[in-house]
């Protein structure tokens, strides 16, 4: 079976590990700084396989040589959102965490894809390409498909059509301006203004672009797990099957969408090789103002980040 070292023990980290085993996805090995906690909660996940009859195995560590020759190493460490806080002000303390991180796991796993879910979302993706060395094709960041994800499950309760029908964009930056594609969206191929009046259909995209927001709010002690854990399932599952799954994530872009040098939000095919292609759309005026101001918002951070650590 693949190997899935996922590097954060925490509610993202832990849930991830969960949907993993529990679709014998890959043996998952938890690694957290906290001592006993991964290998606590790894146990118990182990405990229950005999339950659902899967052979996934699931260790827990303090111990970054445990994850030697991972196929995917999944970032999910660092500080998570308080209510009040932007995704931005993490970045000062999750920079520092999610480096380390790059720098040690890279070491024992050279050939590993790398899936990243640490916030700020898009510069951290930058930084982990940078310092694991990594080719741009094996580094990405989840985002898209949750807020797409965000974006289906709010059209779905607004028309009560089953969420298999619902297909949703969302590109752009993981911050309040990412930008909700409705052109490219549909309902079984029908445009979504057809379902939904206008400005129901606006308010579901403003509540799409702070649905992580409106978690924290509710939560009060961090930020989402589940949507945002089944999403690396997800992306984990199409490249380690070769399944050529086009969803919208976080990658480098050397041109495409008119940007250059930063991780954005578009939809690309994933395999075997990580990502194997960039999809690019074609978008009107509009749509193009707003993936680059949400692109300004990331080329920002990254400024902000190289003033921070060396890279
Ligand atoms: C969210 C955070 C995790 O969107 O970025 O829920």
């Amino acid at each position: 079976m693949a190997k899935i070292s996922v590097i954060g023990a925490g509610m993202t980290g832990s849930t991830a590990a969960h949907w993993l085993a529990e679709r014998e996805i890959a043996d998952v090995v938890l690694v957290d700084i906290m001592e006993g906690m991964p290998q606590g909660k790894a146990l118990d996940l182990l405990e229950a396989m005999p339950i659902i009859g899967k052979d996934a195995k699931i260790s827990g560590t303090n111990d970054y040589a445990d994850t030697k020759d991972s196929d995917i190493i999944v970032i999910t460490a660092g500080l998570p959102r308080k209510p009040g806080m932007t995704r931005e002000d993490l970045l000062v303390k999750n920079a520092n965490i999610v480096g380390s991180v790059a720098e040690e796991t890279i070491k024992y796993s050279p050939n590993a894809t790398y899936i990243v879910l640490t916030n700020p979302l898009d510069t951290m993706t930058y930084m982990t390409m940078k310092k694991t060395g990594l080719p741009a094709n094996k580094v990405l960041g989840q985002a898209g498909v949750l807020d797409s994800a965000r974006m289906s499950a709010f059209i779905a309760m607004e028309t009560g059509v089953s969420v298999q029908n619902i297909n949703c964009y969302v590109l752009g930056g993981h911050g309040d301006s990412m930008v909700p594609l409705t052109r490219h969206s549909n309902i079984a191929g029908v445009p979504l203004e057809k379902y939904i009046e206008a400005d129901k259909l606006e308010a579901i995209l403003t509540r799409t672009r702070k649905g992580g927001g409106e978690i924290v709010g509710l939560l009060k002690t961090g930020s989402a797990f589940y949507a945002p854990s089944m999403a690396v399932v997800q992306m984990a599952e199409a490249i380690l099957s070769d399944r050529k799954l086009i969803l919208p994530c976080a990658v480098y872009l050397d041109g495409e969408y008119g940007q250059k040098g930063i991780f954005f939000g578009v939809p690309v095919m994933l395999g075997k090789d990580g990502v194997e292609k960039i999809i690019e759309y074609e978008l009107n005026d509009d749509e193009m103002t707003a993936l680059q101001a949400s692109a300004n918002a990331v080329t920002k951070s990254v400024e902000e980040l190289k003033g921070l650590v060396e890279l």
